[in-house]
């Protein structure tokens, strides 16, 4: 039964104050809106020189590549030609799509030509689920903007410069790795270039929803029935299921933002399912927030219920499949819909299993997250950067709780404020992209970073942007830890003051001693918060056998996972494990030969698809997996977090 809360609560200044990152220029719900798919073939100019758009002086061309230009007559110097260039496909990088670029890193000029029949009025975008790691697009010879960062989406509006017929996209793909980039120069995984996400002409209204987050507010019935009564106010809330089990009743909240509002408009979201409907109205600029009561299924890893959801606003109508949950931490637990759960997980990187490159479709997803649902996951780690969309949506229809990062990899220009700038608008652009995922619970704003000064205000600044854009969800990180003496390793980084969640990053019986050192070392934690070991493992080759003391045989990795699960087991606040890694993946820091050869070997599963021992010693774990029975619930705190 759903209970109309009539509360259109305009936007805050606050709101506006942080809009200091600018908004993403992504569209929300751009798969279902009306437009024209620009996948697939695109003609391309592998250009190293940048001779694109530079001249000998490596000054700027007026007239370049990004012309699109054909010879007027056979007297007319024109030195490329898209149309007769090889092609590349989209969404995908192109490493692995010719062995003569496996390693290529610089400049790939990608054009397309097509026709886009559009409605009278309507406005138009060209949108990229990303591009790696930046680029330049122009379209029919005009430069519409650039983007930095190649792991989340963006848009430029073409109202007006697309045309019915024959348009010329040429998109400027650079993936040369930048010390004051993210991320920086030096990763344990490859730098694939390209479109490697889809690419989409989006046809909108004048007035359209640019984007809506309908999710559950953090408190639970309880609490939220004694809170909203205080302070929003008895009264406000006639007939607050007080007979109604408020077992049942959630509190929906969220926000609106229109593009093109000149004036207040009607909005409604409806979940049909649950028969809530409930209307509100924007301010002038087209924002509102709304909050009502619906009776929901609580969303879970066991039972990953999903709704539609239905915004409209004027002439526009968008849905999403949303999940509905709750998530927070109560000292060392976490809790979700108000349950403490322990996540089972692992970590993964975004390849296609067995192809190799950037996993770009709906099956390649599943085919990843259904090997971690075959180990006993509810959790994957998805790291060290946003995956695709295809790879949370999955996780909501699979029921495997997320833990997204944006590539704030070891050390990068702490002090540059270039990249604090690009940090904060990768992680805008993370959250605007998947704040409807109930699968994600974790934002993680870095990976083994090493204190300083300037790296703790660095990401005590992304935790405040989570805070500010997310109030749902859970912030942490992957924290490195010391040893306080042989048999005694602590977790004290100062970061964690400001994190919900700690993970933990260790090697020990790999990079740290043999996997006899787990036996006898113990974990101790500066906080009374959950931590989650977001990293441990060890390298096998597939197929390659010898003792428990032979490296990158099968046996040592799996006696690494026997002895790791039983160190952990042993930390009272331990809350979470996603071992390092699900599949072997593509690294050019790991060249030995006949075992290595340019993957990282750390995978439970080959990139070929073979599992190795240890896979089943940590399936077997998580089937009966009961850590040491986590503490009592404390009573829930008065409000907040
Ligand atoms: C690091 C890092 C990973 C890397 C792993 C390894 O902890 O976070 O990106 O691949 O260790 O060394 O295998």
């Amino acid at each position: 039964m759903a209970l109309l809360l009539c509360a259109g609560i305009a936007a805050t200044a606050a709101g506006r104050a942080r809009a200091a990152t600018p908004e993403p220029s992504a569209l929300a719900f751009a798969d279902g809106r009306g437009g024209v798919s620009l996948d697939g073939a695109w003609h391309v100019i592998i250009d190293p020189y940048d001779n694109g758009s530079l001249d000998y002086r490596s000054q700027p061309r007026p007239h370049g590549y990004f012309d699109d230009a054909r010879p007027r007559d056979k007297s007319d110097l024109v030195e490329y030609d898209f149309a007769r260039s090889p092609t590349l496909q989209v969404p995908g990088d192109w490493n692995t799509q010719r062995p003569d670029l496996l390693y290529y890193e610089g400049t790939i000029w990608y054009e397309r030509r097509f026709d886009a029949a559009l409605h009278e009025g309507n406005r138009a975008f060209v949108q990229f689920g990303a591009a790696a790691q930046r680029a330049t697009v122009w379209l029919n010879g005009k430069r519409l903007g650039d983007h930095e960062g190649g792991f989340t989406p963006f848009a430029f509006e073409v109202t007006g410069i697309v045309r019915a017929r024959d348009n010329s996209i040429v998109v400027k793909v650079d993936n040369t790795r930048r010390a004051e980039a993210l991320p920086a120069l030096n990763t344990d995984w490859w730098n694939y270039g390209g479109l490697t996400r889809g690419v989409r002409l989006i046809e909108t209204p004048r007035t359209f929803i640019r984007a809506a987050r309908v999710q559950l507010a953090r408190e639970e019935p309880p609490s939220l029935a004694r809170r909203v009564s205080s302070r929003e106010g008895s009264g406000t809330l006639p007939g607050f299921p007080s007979s109604v089990d408020q077992q049942d009743a959630s509190l929906v909240r969220g926000t609106v933002r229109l593009d093109g509002a000149r004036a207040p408009v009607t909005v409604t979201i409806e979940i049909p399912d649950a028969h809530a409907r409930h209307t509100v109205t924007t301010d002038e600029s087209g924002q509102v927030r709304f909050a009502f009561v619906a009776t929901l299924a609580p969303w879970s890893p066991e039972s990953p219920r999903l709704y539609d959801v239905v915004v409209r606003a004027g002439d526009d109508r968008v849905t999403d499949r949303i999940g509905f949950r709750t998530i927070r931490t109560q000292g060392p637990n976490i809790l979700l819909n108000g349950k403490p759960i322990f996540l089972r997980g692992i970590s993964m990187h975004e390849e296609a299993l067995g192809r190799g490159g950037r996993a770009t479709t709906r099956a390649e997803a599943e085919a990843l997250l259904g090997l971690a649902k075959e180990l006993g996951c509810n959790f994957v780690r998805l790291a060290h950067y946003p995956h695709g969309e295809e790879m949370t949506r999955a996780a909501d229809r699979l029921g495997l709780l997320v833990w997204s990062e944006i590539p704030v990899y070891w050390t990068i220009a702490w002090s540059n404020v270039t990249t604090l700038a690009a940090a904060r608008a990768q992680l805008a652009e993370e959250i605007a992209r998947d704040g409807n995922r109930a699968s994600v619970v974790l934002w993680s704003v870095g990976n083994e970073t090493p204190v300083s000064d300037a790296r703790n205000r660095f990401l005590r600044t992304l935790v405040d942007d989570v805070r500010a854009a997310d109030d749902t969800r859970l912030v942490t990180a992957a924290l490195e830890h010391h040893a306080v003496d042989a048999r005694t390793h602590l977790l004290d980084d100062p970061l964690g003051a400001s994190l919900d969640v700690l993970g933990l990053n260790e090697y020990v019986g790999w990079y740290d001693g043999l996997p006899a050192k787990c036996d006898t070392l113990t974990w101790r934690s500066a906080y009374d918060k959950p931590i989650v070991v977001s990293e441990f493992g060890a390298d096998a080759k597939a197929g390659q056998h010898g003792d428990a003391l032979t490296r990158f045989s099968e046996e040592y990795q799996a006696d690494v996972y026997r002895r790791q699960l039983a160190m952990l087991k042993k930390i009272p606040s331990l809350r979470g494990l996603s071992p390092w890694i699900l599949v072997d993946f593509r690294s050019p820091r790991r060249p030995l030969p006949g075992v290595q050869d340019g993957w990282n070997r750390k995978g439970l599963v080959s990139n070929d698809g073979v599992k190795k021992e240890a896979f089943g010693v940590l399936r077997d774990a998580y089937r009966t997996w009961s850590p040491l029975a986590p503490p009592p619930l404390a009573p829930p705190p008065a409000a907040g977090r």
